[in-house]
């Protein structure tokens, strides 16, 4: 039998991904989004498929958040197993310095949604974290950090950046909280700085390098560029590790995962790939401005989910840049 999935945030990066690898195999999806970073333009190209419901709800929205809950109540006896997928967020960094922004949709929108999940009688929740949390602690000589490594945090005192993190943090602990009171079965997964062809916000640091070398052949990076390095994953692999999560239920055991690549790259060296591929011979960075607790490094270790799933990362980051710089030409 089919499963029904029901999907926040579905028309974001990682939500309208998820709805184009779950369409087509016997299964049914509901996402909702309420626009806040993205436009039902993501997902388009699958909107008239039958398999695919879309509804602009708001997950603050309790109103809208019952008629959603009553819908899948009635549909789910049709289906074996009812997976609630979190992707709704205030995500960009541009938001983390403020609190009351971050704190409503990301905690306690994530908390109404998991209590739904468990009122619907959803077998799964997938909870979207982020490696954030590992703040200044992103990287560890010992093949990168892992999910049981103490964390060493930034606080308000050194930037207001980290309320992001804290409150994806507590999150992990809503999810483990409700596995261990035998509520539902699920996990907290820790992306690491996810991609996409499709990126509307050519802030991240992918599309905000391409846009700029296309439109003026030269970029503006904060002065940490300098030193900065991270790892990258194409949004195909995020989503192919949730849908593997959903799939290796031993694994659903209220417990973190990192999802990321190993492929680590200096920020400047990102840039001269982005301009090799639009073929800009030594692209001109421009250096202006600072930012707090920022990690100079971000290596996450992935042997939980590959040992537990048998995930791995498809996309290397060049195949990733071209797919991107593709899209761009468009
Ligand atoms: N992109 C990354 O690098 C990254 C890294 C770590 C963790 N994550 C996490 O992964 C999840 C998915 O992120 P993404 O990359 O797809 O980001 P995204 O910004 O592309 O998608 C998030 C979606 O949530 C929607 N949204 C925001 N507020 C909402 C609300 N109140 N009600 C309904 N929808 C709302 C936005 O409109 C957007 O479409 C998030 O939880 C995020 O924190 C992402």
């Amino acid at each position: 039998m089919k499963d029904l999935y029901v999907i926040s945030g579905v028309t974001g990066m990682t939500g309208n991904e998820l709805v184009r690898q779950l369409v087509g195999k016997e299964n049914h999806v509901i996402g909702f989004d309420n626009f806040f970073a993205s436009s039902l333009h993501t997902v388009e190209d699958v909107l008239d498929k039958p398999d695919f419901e879309f509804f602009e709800y708001d997950i603050n929205n309790a109103e809208q958040m019952d008629r959603l809950k009553a819908k899948v109540k009635e549909m789910k006896t049709d289906y074996s197993r009812l997976i609630y997928i979190n992707c709704a967020a205030v995500v960009h960094t541009e938001h983390f310095y403020y609190v009351n922004r971050t704190f409503e949709t990301n905690v306690l929108g994530m908390k109404a949604f998991l209590d739904q999940a468990i009122e619907a009688g959803a077998e799964i929740y997938i909870n979207c974290s982020t490696s954030e949390v590992y703040s200044m602690n992103s990287w560890s000589a010992d093949g990168g950090v892992r999910e049981s490594d103490f964390i060493t945090m930034a606080n308000a005192e050194h930037s207001q950046r980290t309320s992001y993190a804290t409150g994806k943090l507590l999150t992990e602990f809503f999810m483990k909280d409700a596995v261990m009171e035998h509520k539902i079965k699920g996990c907290s997964i820790r992306f690491a700085n996810v991609y996409s062809k499709n990126e509307l916000y050519p802030k991240h640091i992918i599309p905000h390098i391409l846009h700029e070398l296309k439109e003026k052949g030269s970029v503006e990076l904060l002065e940490n560029s300098k030193v900065n390095k991270r790892t990258f994953l194409y949004n195909e692999d995020s989503c192919s590790a949730v849908i593997a999560l959903t799939q290796a239920e031993e694994a659903l055991d209220g417990s973190v995962y990192n999802v990321a690549t190993e492929e680590e790259i200096s920020i400047i060296d990102l840039v001269k790939l982005c301009g090799k591929k639009l073929g800009i011979d030594n692209p001109q960075i421009i250096f202006k401005g600072y930012r707090e607790s920022d990690p100079e490094r971000r290596v996450l270790n992935t042997e939980k989910i590959r040992e537990r799933t048998g995930w791995a990362p498809a996309v290397t980051l060049d195949a990733g840049i071209e797919m991107c710089v593709k899209e761009l030409a468009k």
